[in-house]
C-alpha cells in the first residue's frame, strides 16, 4: 500500500500539481513546525511539506498549546519567499484563506477570523501558525503550519471548537484534506508573488464579511482594545473603531467577539 506522502503527491497530481519539494510523513511529531524549522536551517528546499498524525508538543498562536490527537490534519510547509516585504505582511491572511477554500470545497460553510482563524457556525475548525525567520538582507523563511480538526474535537477545546466530520457527518480524510491546503496555499501563495496583497485581500473581506461592525475585544501587546470591527487594512491590520470614533490599526494579537453589555 502507498504511504501517506505518494498518496498525498499522488492526490497532488490528480489536481494538476507537480509538487516542487519534498513531502515527510511522521506518525509522531513534537511539532511539525518545529521539526519543519530544524530541516530549514540544514538547508531544506522551499516546498518542503511535513506532516503527521499526531504531535506531541502541537503549539498555537500567542504562544498556547495546541491539542493534537491522531484523527486530525497537522501539515507545515516551507517557504523562502521572494515576495516584497508589504506582500511578506499579507502571508497569514493568505495562508488562512487557502484553508477556509479548502475547507469550502469539502462542503463545508466556514468563515474567517483575523488574523487567520477558520470558524464553522463560530466555532474554531481550523488553525495556522506562521513562523518567519530572517537575516541580513531581510525575510529568508516562513513555515506555515496548519491544523484542522478533521475527525476529531480534541477534548481540551471541546466547547469552542468543530470538526470536518461534525461539519459534513462524513468521517473525513486527513490526507485528502492536505492534498487540498496544499493546492490551495500554493495557488494563494503564487497571486500574492505575483499580484501583491491586492490578490488576497478582497477575498480574505469576503470570507471574514460576518465580522464587520461587530463589537469585538482584541488582545493586543498587553493590552484589552474594543471597539466595532471595521475589516482590515491594505497591510492586513484588524481595522477597529473605538467608541471615540477613533481607527485603531492592529497588527498582532487575538479578537473575539463582544456583547455590548459585557464590562
Ligand atoms: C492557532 O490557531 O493558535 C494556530 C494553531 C496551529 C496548529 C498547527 S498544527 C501543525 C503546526 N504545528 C504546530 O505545532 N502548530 C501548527
Amino acid at each position: 500500500m502507498a504511504g501517506v506522502p505518494e498518496r498525498l503527491a499522488q492526490l497532488l497530481r490528480s489536481r494538476g500539481i507537480h509538487w516542487a519539494g519534498p513531502i515527510e510523513h511522521l506518525e509522531v511529531a513534537s511539532s511539525t513546525n518545529d521539526e519543519l524549522k530544524l530541516r530549514c536551517r540544514a538547508g531544506a528546499p522551499e516546498w518542503s511539506v511535513l506532516l503527521a498524525d499526531r504531535q506531541t508538543h502541537g503549539r498555537g498562536r500567542q504562544g498556547r498549546p495546541w491539542a493534537s490527537p491522531s484523527g486530525n490534519l497537522y501539515l507545515s510547509l516551507l517557504l523562502r519567499p521572494t515576495v516584497s516585504g508589504a506582500a511578506w505582511g499579507v502571508l497569514p491572511l493568505a495562508a488562512g484563506l487557502a484553508v477556509l477554500e479548502a475547507v469550502s470545497g469539502e462542503g463545508v460553510r466556514a468563515e474567517l477570523k483575523w488574523p487567520n482563524d477558520v470558524l464553522a457556525r463560530g466555532r474554531k475548525l481550523a488553525g495556522i501558525l506562521v513562523e518567519a525567520t530572517s537575516g541580513l538582507d531581510g525575510l529568508e523563511s516562513a513555515v506555515v503550519g496548519v491544523g484542522v480538526n478533521v475527525a476529531v474535537v480534541p477534548a481540551e477545546i471541546a466547547s469552542g471548537a468543530t470538526s470536518l466530520a461534525a461539519e459534513t457527518g462524513c468521517p473525513g480524510d486527513a490526507v485528502g484534506l492536505a492534498a487540498a491546503v496544499l493546492t490551495r496555499l500554493s495557488v494563494c501563495y503564487h497571486a500574492l508573488a505575483r499580484d501583491g496583497p491586492t490578490a488576497i485581500l478582497p477575498r480574505w473581506r469576503e470570507g471574514a464579511a460576518g465580522w464587520f461592525g461587530r463589537p469585538v475585544e482584541v488582545q493586543a501587546a498587553g493590552r484589552v482594545l474594543r471597539g466595532l470591527m471595521r475589516g482590515i487594512d491594505e497591510r492586513g491590520a484588524l481595522l477597529v473603531e473605538e467608541p471615540s470614533g477613533h481607527m485603531l490599526h492592529i497588527f498582532s494579537g487575538e479578537a473575539r467577539e463582544v456583547r455590548l453589555s459585557e464590562p
